[in-house]
Protein backbone atom coordinates (compact mmCIF):
# COMPACT_ATOMS: atom_id res chain seq x y z
CA UNK A 1 0.00 0.00 0.00
CA UNK A 2 2.56 2.90 0.79
CA UNK A 3 4.71 1.18 -1.39
CA UNK A 4 2.45 2.21 -4.45
CA UNK A 5 2.33 5.61 -2.99
CA UNK A 6 5.93 5.87 -3.38
CA UNK A 7 6.17 4.39 -6.63
CA UNK A 8 3.00 6.73 -7.92
CA UNK A 9 5.57 9.60 -7.24
CA UNK A 10 8.45 8.69 -8.87
CA UNK A 11 7.08 7.37 -11.42
CA UNK A 12 4.75 10.52 -12.14
CA UNK A 13 7.66 13.22 -11.62
CA UNK A 14 10.47 11.23 -13.71
CA UNK A 15 13.41 10.75 -11.45
CA UNK A 16 16.43 12.60 -13.25
CA UNK A 17 14.11 15.90 -13.35
CA UNK A 18 13.06 15.21 -9.78
CA UNK A 19 16.68 14.68 -9.19
CA UNK A 20 17.84 17.40 -10.94
CA UNK A 21 15.36 19.52 -9.66
CA UNK A 22 16.33 18.48 -5.82
CA UNK A 23 20.03 19.80 -6.80
CA UNK A 24 19.53 22.92 -8.42
CA UNK A 25 18.07 25.22 -5.91
CA UNK A 26 19.12 27.94 -3.32
CA UNK A 27 22.33 26.19 -3.10
CA UNK A 28 23.25 27.29 -6.71
CA UNK A 29 22.36 30.30 -6.85
CA UNK A 30 21.91 31.53 -3.39
CA UNK A 31 24.52 29.73 -1.44
CA UNK A 32 27.19 29.15 -3.59
CA UNK A 33 28.25 32.55 -3.98
CA UNK A 34 28.08 33.06 -0.44
CA UNK A 35 30.46 30.51 0.75
CA UNK A 36 32.70 31.54 -2.03
CA UNK A 37 32.77 34.54 -1.48
CA UNK A 38 33.66 33.87 2.02
CA UNK A 39 35.93 31.37 1.05
CA UNK A 40 38.47 33.11 -0.94
CA UNK A 41 36.64 33.00 -4.45
CA UNK A 42 39.14 31.94 -7.18
CA UNK A 43 40.88 29.40 -4.84
CA UNK A 44 37.19 28.01 -3.83
CA UNK A 45 36.18 27.34 -7.63
CA UNK A 46 39.06 25.52 -8.04
CA UNK A 47 38.68 23.43 -4.82
CA UNK A 48 35.11 22.91 -5.36
CA UNK A 49 35.64 22.05 -9.01
CA UNK A 50 38.05 19.47 -8.36
CA UNK A 51 35.72 17.86 -5.61
CA UNK A 52 33.21 17.91 -8.01
CA UNK A 53 35.15 15.69 -10.58
CA UNK A 54 36.28 13.52 -8.20
CA UNK A 55 33.34 13.03 -6.07
CA UNK A 56 30.38 14.05 -7.56
CA UNK A 57 29.21 11.90 -9.49
CA UNK A 58 30.48 8.55 -7.58
CA UNK A 59 28.40 9.53 -4.73
CA UNK A 60 25.12 10.60 -6.43
CA UNK A 61 25.72 6.87 -7.85
CA UNK A 62 26.21 5.03 -4.84
CA UNK A 63 23.19 6.33 -3.01
CA UNK A 64 21.02 5.89 -6.13
CA UNK A 65 22.19 2.08 -6.02
CA UNK A 66 21.72 1.50 -2.03
CA UNK A 67 18.03 3.24 -2.94
CA UNK A 68 17.29 1.22 -6.20
CA UNK A 69 18.78 -1.94 -4.77
CA UNK A 70 16.20 -1.98 -1.70
CA UNK A 71 13.59 -0.17 -3.00
CA UNK A 72 12.72 1.79 0.22
CA UNK A 73 13.64 5.17 1.98
CA UNK A 74 16.53 6.42 3.69
CA UNK A 75 16.37 3.98 7.15
CA UNK A 76 14.44 1.04 5.56
CA UNK A 77 17.19 0.74 2.40
CA UNK A 78 19.85 0.03 4.94
CA UNK A 79 17.21 -1.92 7.18
CA UNK A 80 17.04 -4.34 4.00
CA UNK A 81 20.64 -4.21 2.77
CA UNK A 82 22.14 -5.04 6.29
CA UNK A 83 19.66 -6.01 8.19
CA UNK A 84 20.70 -6.43 12.40
CA UNK A 85 23.14 -3.64 12.09
CA UNK A 86 23.84 -0.13 13.28
CA UNK A 87 23.89 0.71 9.29
CA UNK A 88 20.32 1.98 9.63
CA UNK A 89 21.69 4.87 12.03
CA UNK A 90 22.90 6.67 9.01
CA UNK A 91 19.77 6.54 7.13
CA UNK A 92 18.02 7.83 10.38
CA UNK A 93 20.92 10.61 10.39
CA UNK A 94 19.76 11.47 7.12
CA UNK A 95 16.24 11.77 7.83
CA UNK A 96 17.30 14.23 10.84
CA UNK A 97 19.60 16.31 8.54
CA UNK A 98 16.61 16.89 5.58
CA UNK A 99 14.21 18.04 8.53
CA UNK A 100 17.14 20.18 9.69
CA UNK A 101 17.68 21.57 6.18
CA UNK A 102 13.85 22.01 5.90
CA UNK A 103 14.07 24.82 8.91
CA UNK A 104 16.68 26.66 7.19
CA UNK A 105 16.35 26.26 3.49
CA UNK A 106 12.62 27.56 4.03
CA UNK A 107 14.02 30.74 5.52
CA UNK A 108 15.36 31.59 2.47
CA UNK A 109 12.63 30.52 0.19
CA UNK A 110 10.49 32.28 2.42
CA UNK A 111 12.90 35.42 1.60
CA UNK A 112 11.86 34.33 -2.18
CA UNK A 113 8.30 34.89 -1.85
CA UNK A 114 8.41 38.38 -0.02
CA UNK A 115 10.78 39.76 -3.04
CA UNK A 116 8.01 38.44 -5.27
CA UNK A 117 5.48 40.59 -3.78
CA UNK A 118 7.62 43.74 -3.44
CA UNK A 119 8.87 42.88 -7.48
CA UNK A 120 4.97 43.28 -8.40
CA UNK A 121 5.04 46.83 -7.10
CA UNK A 122 8.68 47.31 -8.31
CA UNK A 123 9.91 48.43 -4.85
CA UNK A 124 13.05 46.15 -4.83
CA UNK A 125 15.00 47.68 -8.19
CA UNK A 126 17.56 50.40 -7.53
CA UNK A 127 20.60 51.54 -7.42
CA UNK A 128 21.46 52.93 -4.18
CA UNK A 129 23.19 50.47 -1.60
CA UNK A 130 22.25 52.12 1.07
CA UNK A 131 18.42 51.64 -0.11
CA UNK A 132 19.30 48.30 -0.79
CA UNK A 133 20.79 47.13 2.50
CA UNK A 134 17.97 48.75 4.46
CA UNK A 135 15.05 47.00 2.27
CA UNK A 136 17.30 43.85 3.37
CA UNK A 137 17.33 44.34 6.93
CA UNK A 138 13.74 45.42 7.38
CA UNK A 139 12.75 41.79 6.14
CA UNK A 140 14.77 39.79 8.32
CA UNK A 141 13.99 42.12 11.27
CA UNK A 142 10.32 41.92 10.46
CA UNK A 143 8.53 40.84 13.34
CA UNK A 144 6.05 39.20 10.90
CA UNK A 145 6.77 39.07 7.25
CA UNK A 146 9.76 36.68 7.16
CA UNK A 147 7.43 34.09 9.04
CA UNK A 148 4.87 34.64 7.43
CA UNK A 149 6.47 34.31 4.16
CA UNK A 150 8.20 30.82 5.50
CA UNK A 151 5.23 29.71 6.54
CA UNK A 152 3.44 30.05 3.65
CA UNK A 153 6.05 28.37 1.83
CA UNK A 154 6.65 25.26 3.58
CA UNK A 155 2.54 25.02 2.87
CA UNK A 156 2.42 25.55 -0.64
CA UNK A 157 5.25 22.92 -0.50
CA UNK A 158 3.32 20.34 1.55
CA UNK A 159 -0.20 21.18 -0.43
CA UNK A 160 1.93 20.36 -3.64
CA UNK A 161 2.67 16.69 -2.47
CA UNK A 162 -0.57 16.51 -0.96
CA UNK A 163 -2.17 17.23 -3.92
CA UNK A 164 0.12 14.74 -5.91
CA UNK A 165 0.83 17.40 -8.31
CA UNK A 166 4.08 16.45 -9.39
CA UNK A 167 2.90 16.06 -12.54
CA UNK A 168 2.55 19.55 -13.11
CA UNK A 169 5.77 19.93 -11.68
CA UNK A 170 7.78 17.91 -13.65
CA UNK A 171 5.93 19.52 -16.43
CA UNK A 172 6.68 22.71 -15.17
CA UNK A 173 9.87 22.29 -14.34
CA UNK A 174 10.97 21.52 -17.50
CA UNK A 175 9.67 24.55 -19.20
CA UNK A 176 10.36 26.91 -16.06
CA UNK A 177 13.72 25.47 -15.62
CA UNK A 178 15.26 26.50 -19.28
CA UNK A 179 13.80 30.03 -18.30
CA UNK A 180 15.56 30.53 -15.62
CA UNK A 181 18.71 29.20 -17.63
CA UNK A 182 17.66 31.41 -20.15
CA UNK A 183 17.49 34.48 -17.82
CA UNK A 184 20.03 33.74 -15.99
CA UNK A 185 22.66 34.42 -19.03
CA UNK A 186 20.56 37.61 -19.58
CA UNK A 187 21.60 38.52 -16.12
CA UNK A 188 24.98 36.91 -16.70
CA UNK A 189 25.50 39.45 -20.10
CA UNK A 190 24.11 42.77 -18.09
CA UNK A 191 26.87 41.90 -15.69
CA UNK A 192 29.73 41.63 -17.32
CA UNK A 193 29.41 44.60 -18.84
CA UNK A 194 29.05 46.13 -16.13
CA UNK A 195 31.44 49.39 -15.38
CA UNK A 196 34.11 47.60 -12.87
CA UNK A 197 32.98 44.26 -13.31
CA UNK A 198 36.66 42.69 -14.11
CA UNK A 199 37.41 42.80 -10.15
CA UNK A 200 34.87 40.40 -9.42
CA UNK A 201 35.43 38.29 -12.36
CA UNK A 202 39.00 38.09 -11.71
CA UNK A 203 38.12 37.27 -7.67
CA UNK A 204 36.02 34.63 -8.89
CA UNK A 205 37.97 33.09 -11.33
CA UNK A 206 41.90 33.91 -10.20
CA UNK A 207 42.77 31.17 -7.54
CA UNK A 208 44.85 32.69 -5.04
CA UNK A 209 46.80 29.64 -3.79
CA UNK A 210 47.75 31.41 -0.59
CA UNK A 211 44.26 31.52 0.41
CA UNK A 212 43.73 27.24 0.65
CA UNK A 213 43.64 25.68 3.55
CA UNK A 214 41.61 22.81 5.04
CA UNK A 215 38.67 25.34 6.04
CA UNK A 216 38.50 26.10 2.35
CA UNK A 217 38.24 22.46 1.65
CA UNK A 218 35.64 21.59 3.87
CA UNK A 219 33.20 24.21 2.99
CA UNK A 220 34.21 23.08 -0.83
CA UNK A 221 33.09 19.79 0.64
CA UNK A 222 30.09 20.32 1.94
CA UNK A 223 28.74 23.16 -0.74
CA UNK A 224 29.51 20.12 -3.09
CA UNK A 225 27.45 17.90 -0.60
CA UNK A 226 24.69 20.19 -0.27
CA UNK A 227 23.90 21.49 -3.96
CA UNK A 228 24.22 17.51 -5.03
CA UNK A 229 21.48 17.13 -2.50
CA UNK A 230 24.09 13.95 -1.27
CA UNK A 231 24.59 12.55 1.95
CA UNK A 232 21.05 13.06 3.82
CA UNK A 233 19.09 10.27 1.97
CA UNK A 234 17.62 12.79 -0.97
CA UNK A 235 19.57 10.61 -3.93
CA UNK A 236 19.11 7.16 -1.79
CA UNK A 237 14.95 7.86 -1.24
CA UNK A 238 15.00 9.05 -5.47
CA UNK A 239 17.06 6.57 -6.08
CA UNK A 240 14.72 3.73 -4.75
CA UNK A 241 11.97 5.00 -7.86
CA UNK A 242 14.91 4.77 -10.60
CA UNK A 243 13.52 1.61 -12.74
CA UNK A 244 16.17 -1.16 -13.15
CA UNK A 245 16.59 -0.51 -16.69
CA UNK A 246 17.99 3.32 -16.08
CA UNK A 247 21.87 4.05 -16.18
CA UNK A 248 22.95 5.27 -12.53
CA UNK A 249 26.18 6.82 -14.13
CA UNK A 250 24.98 8.32 -17.00
CA UNK A 251 22.17 10.01 -15.04
CA UNK A 252 23.99 11.26 -12.04
CA UNK A 253 26.20 12.73 -14.92
CA UNK A 254 23.58 14.90 -16.19
CA UNK A 255 22.67 16.14 -12.90
CA UNK A 256 26.37 17.47 -11.80
CA UNK A 257 26.04 19.16 -15.41
CA UNK A 258 23.29 20.89 -14.66
CA UNK A 259 23.93 21.76 -10.99
CA UNK A 260 27.44 22.88 -11.67
CA UNK A 261 26.63 25.22 -14.73
CA UNK A 262 23.77 27.11 -12.70
CA UNK A 263 26.08 27.93 -9.97
CA UNK A 264 28.81 28.68 -11.99
CA UNK A 265 26.46 31.16 -13.77
CA UNK A 266 25.31 32.36 -10.72
CA UNK A 267 29.16 33.29 -9.14
CA UNK A 268 29.58 34.83 -12.68
CA UNK A 269 26.74 36.97 -12.08
CA UNK A 270 27.03 37.98 -8.51
CA UNK A 271 30.89 38.86 -8.26
CA UNK A 272 31.10 41.43 -11.01
CA UNK A 273 27.78 42.75 -10.25
CA UNK A 274 29.04 43.26 -6.14
CA UNK A 275 31.81 44.66 -7.09
CA UNK A 276 30.90 46.98 -9.24
CA UNK A 277 28.29 48.39 -6.95
CA UNK A 278 30.90 48.15 -4.10
CA UNK A 279 29.42 45.15 -2.71
CA UNK A 280 32.24 43.67 -0.89
CA UNK A 281 32.31 38.99 -1.85
CA UNK A 282 32.12 38.57 1.98
CA UNK A 283 29.01 40.54 2.51
CA UNK A 284 26.67 37.08 3.43
CA UNK A 285 22.92 37.07 2.65
CA UNK A 286 23.13 40.61 1.35
CA UNK A 287 25.33 39.50 -1.46
CA UNK A 288 23.18 38.07 -3.48
CA UNK A 289 19.53 39.61 -1.97
CA UNK A 290 21.40 43.08 -2.66
CA UNK A 291 23.20 42.46 -5.29
CA UNK A 292 20.66 41.20 -8.03
CA UNK A 293 17.88 43.92 -7.36
CA UNK A 294 20.82 46.39 -8.22
CA UNK A 295 21.38 44.39 -11.29
CA UNK A 296 17.43 44.63 -12.17
CA UNK A 297 17.73 48.59 -11.38
CA UNK A 298 20.41 48.67 -14.57
CA UNK A 299 18.35 46.60 -16.84
CA UNK A 300 16.28 47.80 -19.65
CA UNK A 301 13.19 45.67 -19.02
CA UNK A 302 14.39 45.43 -15.14
CA UNK A 303 10.89 44.69 -13.57
CA UNK A 304 10.01 42.03 -15.72
CA UNK A 305 13.08 40.41 -15.26
CA UNK A 306 13.15 41.45 -11.92
CA UNK A 307 10.20 39.62 -11.07
CA UNK A 308 10.35 36.62 -13.25
CA UNK A 309 13.81 35.84 -11.62
CA UNK A 310 12.19 35.71 -7.97
CA UNK A 311 9.32 33.83 -9.02
CA UNK A 312 11.56 30.98 -10.88
CA UNK A 313 14.05 30.96 -7.80
CA UNK A 314 11.16 29.91 -5.68
CA UNK A 315 10.23 27.63 -7.92
CA UNK A 316 13.88 25.84 -8.12
CA UNK A 317 13.77 26.20 -4.43
CA UNK A 318 10.06 24.16 -4.09
CA UNK A 319 11.69 21.16 -6.00
CA UNK A 320 14.05 20.77 -3.34
CA UNK A 321 11.83 21.83 -0.16
CA UNK A 322 9.93 18.88 -2.10
CA UNK A 323 13.30 16.46 -2.28
CA UNK A 324 13.57 17.37 1.41
CA UNK A 325 10.12 16.39 2.62
CA UNK A 326 10.45 13.36 0.06
CA UNK A 327 13.02 12.23 2.63
CA UNK A 328 11.51 12.35 5.92
CA UNK A 329 7.95 11.64 4.37
CA UNK A 330 8.90 8.34 2.89
CA UNK A 331 10.62 7.26 6.21
CA UNK A 332 7.52 8.34 7.73
CA UNK A 333 5.20 5.85 5.74
CA UNK A 334 6.85 3.16 5.33
CA UNK A 335 8.89 2.86 8.79
CA UNK A 336 5.94 4.02 10.97
CA UNK A 337 2.91 3.67 8.90
CA UNK A 338 1.45 7.01 9.02
CA UNK A 339 -0.82 7.61 5.80
CA UNK A 340 0.97 9.78 3.10
CA UNK A 341 -1.04 12.85 4.01
CA UNK A 342 -0.78 12.32 7.87
CA UNK A 343 3.09 12.27 7.44
CA UNK A 344 3.09 15.69 5.39
CA UNK A 345 1.45 17.39 7.70
CA UNK A 346 3.23 16.60 10.81
CA UNK A 347 6.48 17.15 9.30
CA UNK A 348 5.07 20.50 7.86
CA UNK A 349 3.43 21.68 11.24
CA UNK A 350 6.82 20.56 12.98
CA UNK A 351 9.00 22.41 10.35
CA UNK A 352 7.15 25.91 10.61
CA UNK A 353 7.75 25.28 14.84
CA UNK A 354 11.26 24.93 14.58
CA UNK A 355 11.92 27.20 11.36
CA UNK A 356 10.37 30.01 12.66
CA UNK A 357 12.95 30.18 15.58
CA UNK A 358 15.97 29.48 13.17
CA UNK A 359 14.30 32.78 11.23
CA UNK A 360 13.69 34.61 14.30
CA UNK A 361 17.86 34.03 14.92
CA UNK A 362 18.34 36.44 12.28
CA UNK A 363 16.57 39.26 13.84
CA UNK A 364 19.22 41.87 15.01
CA UNK A 365 17.92 41.44 18.25
CA UNK A 366 18.05 38.26 18.57
CA UNK A 367 19.63 36.03 21.62
CA UNK A 368 19.41 32.73 19.47
CA UNK A 369 23.03 32.08 19.09
CA UNK A 370 25.77 29.88 19.48
CA UNK A 371 29.22 31.38 20.08
CA UNK A 372 28.16 34.24 18.80
CA UNK A 373 27.11 32.35 15.08
CA UNK A 374 23.06 32.67 14.37
CA UNK A 375 21.07 29.77 14.87
CA UNK A 376 20.99 29.96 11.30
CA UNK A 377 24.62 29.96 10.17
CA UNK A 378 25.45 26.91 13.01
CA UNK A 379 22.87 24.81 11.35
CA UNK A 380 23.69 25.35 8.12
CA UNK A 381 27.62 24.98 8.75
CA UNK A 382 26.93 21.91 10.96
CA UNK A 383 24.74 20.20 8.02
CA UNK A 384 26.47 20.85 5.48
CA UNK A 385 30.14 20.96 6.75
CA UNK A 386 29.80 17.84 8.85
CA UNK A 387 26.64 15.84 8.96
CA UNK A 388 26.17 15.83 5.55
CA UNK A 389 29.97 14.79 4.55
CA UNK A 390 30.43 12.27 7.43
CA UNK A 391 27.18 10.24 6.25
CA UNK A 392 28.26 10.93 2.42
CA UNK A 393 31.28 9.11 3.68
CA UNK A 394 29.29 6.28 5.30
CA UNK A 395 27.28 5.56 2.22
CA UNK A 396 30.63 4.44 0.22
CA UNK A 397 32.02 2.66 2.34
CA UNK A 398 28.59 0.84 3.17
CA UNK A 399 28.73 0.51 -0.96
CA UNK A 400 32.21 -0.30 -1.32
CA UNK A 401 33.02 -2.26 1.53
CA UNK A 402 29.36 -3.98 3.21
CA UNK A 403 27.10 -4.67 0.08
CA UNK A 404 28.02 -7.81 -1.73
CA UNK A 405 30.13 -6.75 -4.95
CA UNK A 406 27.96 -8.90 -7.33
CA UNK A 407 25.12 -6.72 -6.46
CA UNK A 408 26.94 -3.21 -6.66
CA UNK A 409 28.14 -4.03 -9.76
CA UNK A 410 24.49 -5.40 -10.79
CA UNK A 411 23.46 -2.25 -9.41
CA UNK A 412 26.04 0.14 -11.68
CA UNK A 413 25.66 -2.17 -14.73
CA UNK A 414 21.66 -2.16 -14.85
CA UNK A 415 21.40 -5.87 -14.45
CA UNK A 416 24.62 -6.69 -16.86
CA UNK A 417 22.94 -4.51 -19.77
CA UNK A 418 25.27 -1.71 -19.65
CA UNK A 419 29.09 -2.35 -19.45
CA UNK A 420 31.19 0.47 -19.68
CA UNK A 421 34.89 1.58 -18.02
CA UNK A 422 33.01 4.44 -16.26
CA UNK A 423 30.98 1.73 -14.18
CA UNK A 424 34.86 0.45 -12.73
CA UNK A 425 35.83 3.93 -12.22
CA UNK A 426 33.36 4.86 -10.48
CA UNK A 427 33.18 1.82 -8.07
CA UNK A 428 36.70 2.45 -7.52
CA UNK A 429 35.98 5.99 -6.55
CA UNK A 430 33.41 5.00 -4.27
CA UNK A 431 35.59 1.89 -2.75
CA UNK A 432 39.14 3.82 -2.48
CA UNK A 433 39.38 7.39 -3.78
CA UNK A 434 36.22 9.07 -1.88
CA UNK A 435 36.78 7.45 1.91
CA UNK A 436 40.24 8.10 1.42
CA UNK A 437 39.50 11.73 0.22
CA UNK A 438 37.50 12.60 2.98
CA UNK A 439 39.23 10.52 5.72
CA UNK A 440 42.26 12.90 5.04
CA UNK A 441 40.24 15.98 4.60
CA UNK A 442 38.69 15.12 8.63
CA UNK A 443 42.48 14.37 10.12
CA UNK A 444 43.74 17.20 8.52
CA UNK A 445 40.96 19.71 10.10
CA UNK A 446 41.40 17.88 13.62
CA UNK A 447 45.42 17.97 13.17
CA UNK A 448 44.74 21.78 12.39
N1 LIG B 1 20.62 20.84 -3.37
C1 LIG B 1 19.68 21.80 -2.93
C2 LIG B 1 20.14 23.18 -3.42
O1 LIG B 1 21.18 23.31 -3.97
C3 LIG B 1 19.50 21.79 -1.45
C4 LIG B 1 19.24 20.44 -0.89
C5 LIG B 1 20.14 19.88 -0.03
C6 LIG B 1 18.11 19.73 -1.29
C7 LIG B 1 19.96 18.60 0.42
C8 LIG B 1 17.93 18.43 -0.84
C9 LIG B 1 18.83 17.89 0.01
O2 LIG B 1 19.46 24.14 -3.24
Amino acid sequence: MENTNREKFGSKIGVVAAAAGSAVGLGNIYRFPIVAGNNGGGAFLLIYLLILLLLGVSLIVAEFIIGRRAAKNAVGSFKKLAPKTAWPAVGFAGVVTAFTIITFYSTVSGWTLDYICRSVFDNIRGDNLETMNANFNALINSSWRPYLCQALFIIMTAVIIILGVQKGIEKGSKIMMPILLVILLILLVRSLTLNGAGEGLAFFLKPDFSKINVDVIISALGQVFFSLSIGMGTMITYGSYISKKDNLVSSAVSICICDTMVAFIAGMIIFPAAMAFGITPTAGPGLVFNTLPMLFGQMHGGYFFCLIFFVLLAIASITSLISLFEVVVAYLVEEHSFRRRNATLLTLIVSIVFGIFVTMSLNEHSTLKICGETLFDCLDMITANYLMIISGMLVVLFVGWKMKKADTIDELSSGGTIRSLFNDLVYFVIKYVAPIAIIIIFVKKILD
